[in-house]
């Protein structure tokens, strides 16, 4: 604990001059919280790292995002997806918590939780653990309505779409920033005042959108038959945080939900999702401060995958991608599109590592790389025959760069059973190095299959 520099007169407030100082001591930062981040274009395995994390965890939050994310998690062979749950919440001691930075689909959220409880035994009790901060925002049916018919205008005025996920997150953020939203907190209070105010809102899109057809009364309906349901969950998300923080010793994990290159601010704009999927969604997404922010741990895929449009400088639009694709089962979990593939781009990374301040990398799926002789690696990025020092922000000249390529030695070893750093190929164990040179990072796990087993652990 660290001395503060508060000074102030003992008894100022009452007017009583003691002549004696007071000094305010600074409370110690308290807990700190681990967080884990996409450092790519989404699927890197997120799931499964926060699924290692969570063994031991005592809570799991979501801070940004809503169920257009799609994490894995595979145990005892029981594949299980989540869209807006923490992932953690599969483990029986976690306390899940939905932070105000997320967009909540209801109907997904309990449709989500219903389908795992089916899969397996690892969501039995969920009700009961999680939270949900009363700050969220709500998603509602006409949200992923507008989201369709945007993306169908986006293709008939201008020749190409986002190729968003249809989840309702551009419209539901779009709401929240122009003031015009609806939080969990007004669907508990009155419901008079929320059907008014869903039925502006409602009307503001239907004058929008005039094809688009909202069923108000039945929204509504629906809408009421979750407030009890949720009420339960309901807190008030800063101070629950606080508390977290600041109570006995605790372990709290935080999951970020798409990944840096799909940041509202530091992604591919505009081929982007509307939330700060970087380290500060952290803060403005759960409502604390910098300093309880601890491990910020980027999850790495061994290559490079992108759902949706958007420029893709490593892309393999040959039988090298579609090798990736296949062998790498690269289907979203989210929409069943192919994800695009390509080889590991280090120039991307190190500006998602420029942004987030990664403390160490999980570097997923290197397993699927078992099978190619030559491996290769973007390095850096040429414009008009120039290297170029930064990430560039424009589409245009993302899409022209020329990227340079190191090519480095296959293994061609199945390396699904290997356990330990030291029993990889002296090639993997070379790829794995190079890339914690180039980016200097250490890489503290690396995922050699879908299983909870399946992860190396170095350090
Ligand atoms: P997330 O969105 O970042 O959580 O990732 P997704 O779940 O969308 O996609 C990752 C996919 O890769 C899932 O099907 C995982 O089961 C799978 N996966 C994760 N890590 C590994 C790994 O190390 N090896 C293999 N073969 N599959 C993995
Ligand atoms: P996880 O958490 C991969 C992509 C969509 C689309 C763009 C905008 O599983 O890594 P949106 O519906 O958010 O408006 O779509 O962002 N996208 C993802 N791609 N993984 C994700 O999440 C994604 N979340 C959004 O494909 O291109
Ligand atoms: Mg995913």
């Amino acid at each position: 604990m660290s001395e503060g520099r508060i000074v102030a007169a003992a008894g100022a407030h009452n007017g009583a001059h003691t002549g004696e100082e007071h000094r305010i001591v600074q409370r110690s930062v308290g807990n700190k919280v681990t967080v884990v981040l996409g450092a790519q274009w989404g699927d890197e395995g997120k799931g499964k790292v926060v699924d290692l994390l969570a063994q031991d965890a005592d809570i799991v939050c979501r801070c940004q995002g809503g169920n257009n994310a799609g994490h894995t998690v595979v145990v005892d062979s029981v594949e299980y997806d989540f869209h807006l749950l923490p992932s953690g919440i599969i483990n029986p001691n976690v306390t899940a918590f939905i932070g105000n930075g997320v967009v909540i689909h209801l109907p997904g959220l309990f449709e989500e939780a219903e389908k795992n409880l089916r899969k397996g035994k690892g969501l039995e009790g969920w009700e009961k653990r999680l939270i949900i901060s009363d700050r969220a925002h709500i998603v509602f049916d006409f949200h992923q309505a507008v989201d369709g018919v945007q993306e169908q205008l986006r293709q008939q005025q201008a020749g190409k779409n986002l190729g968003t996920t249809k989840k309702g997150i551009g419209p539901v953020y779009s709401a929240k920033a122009a003031r015009s939203g609806l939080r969990i907190c007004d669907l508990l209070s009155d419901f008079q005042d929320f059907s008014e105010r869903y039925k502006v809102l409602a009307q503001q899109y239907k004058s929008m959108y005039p094809t688009l057809d909202i069923d108000v009364d039945g929204e509504l309906e629906k809408l009421k038959v979750y407030v009890d349901r949720i009420k339960p969950m309901v807190r008030d998300g800063v101070y629950f945080i606080y508390q977290a923080l600041h109570g006995p010793k605790k372990k709290i994990l935080v999951e970020g939900a798409n990944a840096a290159l799909l940041d509202i601010d530091f992604g591919t704009y505009p081929f982007v999702t509307s939330s700060n999927c970087t380290v500060g969604g952290v803060c403005t997404g759960l409502g604390m401060p910098p300093q309880n922010v601890g491990e910020v741990y980027g999850v790495v895929k061994a290559y490079t995958t992108r759902v949706g449009i958007g420029a893709f400088p490593t892309e393999q639009t040959n039988e090298v991608g579609e090798r990736l694709q296949s062998r790498g089962k690269e289907v979203g979990v989210t929409t069943g599109r192919k994800r695009r593939c390509g080889w590991l781009d280090l120039v991307l990374l190190k500006y998602a590592h420029m942004i987030n301040g990664f403390t160490a990398l999980a570097l997923t799926k290197l397993d699927i790389l078992d099978v190619f002789e030559d491996i290769k690696v973007g390095i850096a990025y040429k414009v008009d025959d120039e290297l170029i020092p930064h990430f560039p922000a424009n589409q245009e000249i993302l899409h022209k760069v020329e990227v340079q390529y190191i090519s480095l030695p296959g293994w061609n070893t199945d390396i699904s059973n290997t356990r330990t750093f030291e029993e990889l190929p002296e090639n993997a164990q070379k790829y794995v190095r190079f890339v914690e040179k180039h980016l200097d990072v250490p890489v503290k796990w690396i995922g050699v299959g879908k299983s909870r087993e399946s992860m190396i652990q170095l350090f």
